[in-house]
């Protein structure tokens, strides 16, 4: 599989992996459409790409206004005539206690991170369907496969992510459509700068796990990699990965693993 001149839609391109995402499609002669909150900072990602920027349109979008993705959706078809590759990215993270978490903080991480997701992966497919040709991409996290303190919220939002998507690969392989589901652990962003406390305020500051973490621009290349590889799911990172296994293989002694580690 190559990327050259796919077109690829990626969101949360403004910031870390999603910028990383941009930086690497870019070299690889694709064809881009970067979307986030932040139109100034996608300008910015786009400037600091080599070479021609004609392959790259800026369309800013918020997730949470899931009522606006039809018709962003009808702008970005605007403008390659198709998408092949639609990378959902954006995201946000929690740092607070379950209890402690208000509920319309809650609904603000699932709006985001799941209804958002779901409501532009439901725009772009009929027009993939009608090509019979697509591949979706999600970055989902190691949260997406168990959980730990500090993450309810988060946490769900990507269980239910893997709900959706797996139940949607069944549906649209016919269609030769791909769904591949991405699990980061670490990576070095501001995910935990911007994610949120119990009040709805951002942290503010990078957690140890993340100053620690892979960097974006290699967690980009793997993620290329197993993309390119056919794999439908795969997970990146350091020895946090080997909590997926441990909670297939011995689920109860991760739990007591879990409780006394330090995950924020
Ligand atoms: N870093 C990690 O350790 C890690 C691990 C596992 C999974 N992940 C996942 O990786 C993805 C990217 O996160 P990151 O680590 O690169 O963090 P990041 O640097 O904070 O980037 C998050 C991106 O999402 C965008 N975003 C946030 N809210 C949005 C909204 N309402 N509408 C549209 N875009 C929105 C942000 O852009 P704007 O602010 O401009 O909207 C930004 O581009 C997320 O889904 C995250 O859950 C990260």
């Amino acid at each position: 599989m190559n990327f050259k001149n796919s077109v690829i839609w990626i969101t949360g391109a403004s910031s870390g992996i999603g910028e990383a995402l941009t930086y690497a499609l870019h070299e690889r002669n694709a064809r881009l459409i970067i979307s986030s909150r932040r139109a100034e900072k996608l300008e910015e990602v786009k400037n600091k790409c080599a070479g021609n920027k004609d392959n790259i349109y800026v369309l800013p979008l918020d997730l949470a206004d899931t009522e606006s993705l039809t018709q962003k959706t009808e702008e970005a078809l605007r403008v390659f005539g198709h998408i092949d590759y639609l990378f959902n990215n954006g995201g946000i993270s929690q740092r607070s206690l379950a209890v402690e978490t208000d509920i319309d903080v809650i609904r603000n991480i699932m709006e985001v991170n799941f209804f958002g997701t779901i409501a532009l992966t439901k725009a772009v497919l009929p027009s993939m369907m009608e090509r019979e040709k697509g591949h979706i991409v999600v970055t989902s996290s190691v949260m997406g496969k168990f959980g730990t303190r500090m993450r309810s919220t988060y946490a769900a939002s990507k269980h239910a992510l893997h709900g959706w998507f797996d139940s949607l690969r069944q549906e649209v392989a016919v269609q030769n459509i791909d769904v591949t589901l991405v699990c980061p652990g670490f990576i070095k962003t501001n995910v935990t700068v911007n994610a949120l406390k119990g009040d709805g305020s951002k942290l503010g500051e990078m957690s140890k796990g993340q100053q620690n973490g892979m960097s974006p621009d290699a967690c980009a290349r793997k993620i290329l990699a197993g993309i390119e590889k056919g794999k439908e799911e795969f997970y990146i990172g350091g020895k946090e990965v080997w909590a997926v296994w441990l909670k297939r293989l011995a689920p109860r002694l991760l739990n007591k693993v879990l409780r006394k580690s330090n995950v924020t």
